[in-house]
């Protein structure tokens, strides 16, 4: 990189959260009309001024009015998928079906499109945006009688301010407390390592960076959340370790690396990120300016298997569960034509499993599962999508 230096680097987030804004829409339930008299014939009172006494007529007006006292809110907060749409108007319906009354075919057709735009606005600007919405009654005074008011608020949540929370939530280490083996084994066979420079692209807080350092090589570390950046400059400062720290988002036209530089550039665990095959190649294509002719490139990334052409809920759920998903055909194509050879395919877990050694095993509680793409399919059979080690080297 051009620089190392943190403090040269703009924080960058994948997007900006934007303030969350309510917005109301028209009650779905009308107000409900009173129970019908009975007619004429079955009251025996003639005059308009006696009272009307028929006990279950009586009962149904009563029955109706105490709806009036009753109240009733409701919150549903389900994640910006625009293939959520259905699932989203289904529980609103379900719910204003509970009181009553589901609204008219009008109402629904509204509430759909509004949905359907706000799910999308929300998946545009994160895949970690969630839609609230929030049922409430449109007329307070007079309870459920009065229909349900549908508030609705986009969150919008970046990949930073998501991973900025998890030293507050979670037990270190975050990442697992051992380097990749894969990681490991590639720079081994790679030479002399302080003649091996290093980048570490999603360094985090230097699971790989600070053993690769500590090897003898000299690493650049870019990371995109400030608070693992910080950890791997702290980390590093005490063993004097060889390691500079950039904070910035690799697919950032601003964010430039260092060309023609690098011996070895790894990504683990980052292009599980990404949202599109454009992301994919504009990443293979900085870091062939990055590498040196020879370089290797190591990745670790979900692809599909069995011929899965996954849909665009699987898709999007896989954003949403920090398991982004491509077939080996858009993997193939996001290199075409770039200076990248590959050496390598290989399972990821399969692979730390079998070189492991050790007592930590797994790394981290949620390992096994994520590799194997459960984070997406909870199945006891095999998922049709897993990790793989994708090792490439710069011609
Ligand atoms: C699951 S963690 C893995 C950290 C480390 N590579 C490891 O294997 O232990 C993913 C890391 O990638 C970083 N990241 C995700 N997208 C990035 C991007 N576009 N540019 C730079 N860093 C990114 C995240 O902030 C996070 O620290």
């Amino acid at each position: 990189m051009d620089s190392p230096d943190c403090s040269r680097y703009r924080v960058m987030s994948l997007m900006p959260a934007e303030p969350a804004r309510i917005t109301p829409i028209q009650p779905v339930n009308p107000v409900q009309p009173p129970p019908q008299p009975p007619s004429e014939s079955q009251n025996n009172n003639t005059s308009d001024n006696s009272p009307i006494t028929d006990r279950d007529y009586l009962d149904r007006v009563v029955g109706q009015n105490t709806r009036k006292y009753t109240m009733a809110k409701a919150e549903f907060s389900v994640p910006c998928m625009p293939s959520m749409l259905n699932e989203a108007l289904r529980l609103l319906q379900e719910y204003c079906q509970l009181l009553g009354k589901p609204g008219t075919p009008e109402e629904q057709e509204k509430l759909r499109a509004f949905l359907s735009q706000k799910l999308q606005e929300g998946f545009n600007a994160s895949p970690h945006s969630r839609l609230v919405l929030m049922c409430v009654p449109a007329k307070p005074q007079i309870g459920l009688l009065g229909g349900v008011s549908i508030q609705t608020k986009v969150v919008s949540e970046s990949l930073s301010d998501k991973y900025t929370t998890w030293p507050k939530t979670r037990p270190d280490p975050l990442f697992g407390s051992e380097p990749d083996v894969k990681v490991m084994n590639v720079a081994a066979s790679l030479g002399e390592p302080s003649q091996i420079r290093v980048l570490d692209v999603g360094a985090g807080p230097g699971r790989n960076s600070l053993p690769l350092a500590r090897r003898g090589h000299p690493v650049h570390a870019l990371e995109l959340t400030p608070v693992f950046a910080e950890k791997l400059v702290q980390a590093a400062k005490p063993e004097n370790l060889p390691v500079e720290v950039a904070v910035g988002n690799v697919l950032d036209p601003l964010v430039r690396m260092r060309p023609y530089y690098y011996q070895y550039v790894i990504s683990t665990e980052v292009i599980s990120h990404f949202r599109n095959t454009q992301e994919l190649r504009l990443f293979f294509g900085k870091m062939c300016d990055a590498l040196v002719t020879g370089g290797k490139l190591l990745v670790s990334l979900f692809l599909t298997e069995g011929g899965y052409q996954p849909t665009d809920l699987v898709r999007e759920l896989g954003e949403v569960s920090f398991s982004s998903i491509f077939t080996p055909g858009e993997l193939r194509q996001s290199i075409e034509g770039l200076p990248l050879n590959m050496v390598s395919v290989e399972a990821t877990l399969e692979y730390e499993k079998q070189h492991h050694q050790g007592e930590s095993w797994p790394p981290t509680p949620w390992y096994e599962g994520w590799c194997s793409g459960r984070n997406v399919f909870p199945i006891q059979k095999k998922p049709p999508m897993q990790l793989y080690w994708v090792l490439m080297e710069r011609s």
